[in-house]
């Protein structure tokens, strides 16, 4: 009797036990909506895969979707994601501005959004920022520029400027951070804009174009330096230091005497350029990082812990202070690509070498 006693405890314990784990496992389990812009450029393909392996690897499951640049395909894919009933957003936004109402629809939800890379404006719903430190990434390339003409000739040196997409938040916090560099030299005329384009209005690349890139750089050529050579080109991003240089090429160019084209996101094939010193240099962002960074914000946000991990950091989005996590930035270039990328396990030395 007393042994039968004994049995039915134990098993009343064993059935509490595994209900408490089984409900622990739930609450654990979340469900990840990740929208990421496009396809099209190496980093973002990178981004999505590391993020999807760092949720999985804490046992979130996550759902992705890339948005190849549409405004209207990314707010269908995040309402898909809400109808799907996720528990978290993670979003790379194409245009910072116009996820309006489904952000609107998260937040009604309960759904918390972290801002992926980009910052999302004018948006209430917004919980958290993880992205890099933007302003030095322009910062970086400004400087390059400055530090690698020479202007000991009294000479003034040519140059002309792009910036990112002007829908994307972030092209504000590169373009200003490279111009507070480069003002002071345009100001005192040891650097001139041949073209007289200096406002992000005119020298923007809609959606970070290669094409657009491409295609404006050899309209520069053709319009402004027909008698002049033009000695350094600000480019904010890899795909654009690409049209660029091909634009370059293709005007007369030589591969070895091109001008100083900086660049960021050290995507291989900028990388592969800037070890061939056609491309003088690139902004590494470690995304990897990013995305692990993204994964430790999501665990904090979830235990309403967030600002152990922010401290005190926020980016105004235009209607509120937007808690932040910024990562750092590394300048690549001919000299330290190995000890940067490759000994950080970024790319092997065969990739760059393209062997
Ligand atoms: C920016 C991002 C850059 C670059 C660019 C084009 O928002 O911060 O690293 O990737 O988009 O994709």
């Amino acid at each position: 009797m007393k042994v039968q006693r004994h049995v039915i405890i134990l098993i009343c314990l064993m059935v509490g036990l595994f209900a408490f784990i089984s409900c622990q496992r739930k609450q654990d389990h979340k469900v990840v909506g990740i929208s990421m812009p496009t396809k099209s450029s190496e980093r973002w393909l990178l981004d999505a895969k590391y993020t999807v392996l760092e949720f999985e690897e804490i046992g979130y499951e996550t759902k992705l979707a890339f948005a190849e640049d549409v405004v209207g395909n990314q707010a269908s894919q995040i309402d898909n994601f809400l109808d799907e009933g996720v528990d978290l957003l993670v979003i790379a936004p194409i245009d910072s501005n116009s996820l309006t109402d489904v952000l609107k629809r998260a937040k009604e939800l309960g759904v918390p959004i972290i801002s992926y890379d980009r910052l999302i404006m004018n948006s209430d719903a917004v919980d958290v920022y993880v992205s890099f430190n933007n302003e030095k990434v322009g910062e970086i390339q400004g400087q390059y520029i400055v530090d690698h003409l020479d202007f000991s000739d009294g000479e003034p040196k040519y140059m002309e400027l792009f910036a990112g997409s002007a829908d994307d938040n972030n092209t504000y916090y590169f373009f200003d951070g490279a111009m507070d560099v480069l003002r002071p030299y345009i100001e005192d005329g040891r650097l001139v804009v041949k073209s007289k384009q200096f406002d992000v209005k005119e020298v923007n690349t809609l959606r970070w174009d290669r094409m657009i890139a491409k295609s404006r750089m050899t309209s520069l050529l053709n319009n402004y330096y027909t008698e002049d050579r033009i000695d350094a080109v600000l480019s904010p991003y890899d795909g654009v230091s690409r049209g660029v240089i091909e634009a370059l090429q293709e005007n007369g160019y030589r591969q070895d005497d091109l001008p100083i084209v900086t660049g960021q996101d050290a995507e291989l094939s900028s990388v592969q350029w800037i070890e061939k010193g056609m491309q003088s240099m690139t902004v590494f962002k470690d995304v990897r990082e990013l995305a692990k960074k993204t994964v430790e914000v999501s665990q904090k946000l979830f235990e309403n812990d967030l600002k152990s991990i922010t401290n005190g950091e926020a980016y105004h989005n235009g209607i509120q202070d937007v808690d932040t996590v910024m990562l750092d930035v590394y300048e690549v270039n001919q000299k330290n690509w190995e000890s940067v990328l490759v000994d950080k396990k970024y790319y092997t030395r065969e990739e760059v070498l393209d062997e």
